[in-house]
């Protein structure tokens, strides 16, 4: 049951909380820096990474806006996806298991635009599996490590090794190259600009060097949006997959994005115990703690502590003001890990609500 669908056409104050809140006009801004950077600019593929946003509106809207299609970190995020209607799909990741497996297959069937990650034979031999029991072809991607050591082979010989087998197996097509630089984001702008640097050679020498051996490589796709301003002027790269920069928030911020902040969590003051106490009805299961608390907008605050259903904020200056009843909108620390904890996604414009999304595949399967 929505718990704001009743409201929409209402402003902002008619809201039950505690509410996930998108201002479109600022979503609609930095959609539009995006693209006018990554695809005006530098004449570059946008597929924005939807694993942070979830809501398929959001992915018809950024594909309306220019976007070739979207990346996704889950088989259930890209199988929402496709139902909404969006044609071309990279689920940046390595789908396992038979169950998945089928499901894979059976999503390329109905949606021939769905490719996917892998960076193993061991895992190229399943996906291939899948594919000729389906009797579908499946296209991938080979994810390789740019230096940040979580999955991904090789760059250089071992990938060239690994897209030969591909091209030879039955019922898979390799469609090109990822790489994911999230290991430079907290680095300074110096720092970060040359480690993204060695990154991006890493990822298209290896491209070239494919190449060189006579396979084919269409797709050279990379970065987010702690790095794609630095990322997207590299020689060789196709496409880029910076999200939740539509967003924005304290963290972003911190990377270095200069984008205005879309998304905001609104809450009641439910309790003012004392004059510089102030207590709303959102905590940890309404705002997440990855990467640094959210913060309040307009009051100066001490300190803001967190527990389950409460948020505590410490007023730097006693002030009755807000009063119980009134609300608070929080900047989350962090858009991706706070998205995942909401049912549904409030579209505000000028105050007032527009739309109510579902935010389907919370969890990772369902
Ligand atoms: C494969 C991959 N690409 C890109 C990104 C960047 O996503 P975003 O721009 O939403 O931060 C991530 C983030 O974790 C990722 O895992």
């Amino acid at each position: 049951m929505s718990a704001n669908a009743d409201a929409v056409g209402l402003p902002m104050e008619a809201l039950e909380t505690p509410a996930l809140c998108l201002d479109l006009d600022t979503y609609e801004r930095n959609v539009e820096r995006m693209v006018e950077y990554i695809v005006r600019r530098n004449g570059l593929g946008w597929r924005p990474h939807m694993k942070g946003q979830k809501a398929a509106p959001l992915a018809l809207k950024a594909i309306a806006a220019g976007a070739l299609g979207v990346t996704c970190a889950t088989l259930y995020e890209a199988e929402a996806m496709a139902e909404a209607g969006v044609n071309s799909i990279l689920i940046a990741n390595q789908v396992v298991g038979e169950k998945k497996l089928a499901r894979l297959a059976r999503l390329v069937r109905r949606t021939p635009g769905v490719i996917a990650a892998t960076d193993s034979l061991a895992h190229v031999r399943l996906v291939q599996d899948a594919a000729v029991t389906a009797g579908v072809e499946i296209g991938l991607l080979i994810e390789v490590n740019v230096g940040m050591n979580r999955c991904g082979i090789a760059p250089g010989e071992a990938t060239v090794e690994l897209a030969r087998e591909i091209t030879a197996a039955p019922g898979l097509r390799l469609d090109g190259l990822m790489g994911w630089e999230g290991h430079v984001l907290a680095f300074d702008d110096a720092t970060k600009q040359t480690k993204i640097g060695e990154a991006m050679k890493a990822l298209t020498s290896t491209a070239e060097a494919c190449r060189e051996a006579g396979i084919e490589i269409k797709i050279v796709s990379s970065s987010g949006s702690g790095t794609f301003r630095m990322a997207a002027p590299t020689e060789g790269i196709t496409e880029v997959q910076a999200g939740g920069g539509v967003f924005s928030d304290l963290n972003y911020a911190k990377w270095g994005l200069d984008h205005d902040f879309a998304l905001t969590i609104l809450t009641r003051v439910v309790s003012r115990p004392t004059e510089t106490r102030v207590v709303v009805d959102g905590g940890f299961k309404t705002m997440s703690v990855q990467h640094g608390l959210p913060q309040p907008l307009g009051l100066e605050v001490k300190g803001v502590l967190l527990s389950a259903e409460h948020g505590s904020l410490e007023l730097s200056t006693p002030s009755r003001q807000p009063a119980v009843g009134d609300l608070v909108e929080f900047v989350p620390g962090y858009t991706d890990s706070t998205v995942c904890l909401h049912d549904e996604m409030c579209a505000l414009r000028g105050g007032k609500l527009e739309a109510v999304w579902t935010i389907p595949g919370r969890t990772g399967h369902r």
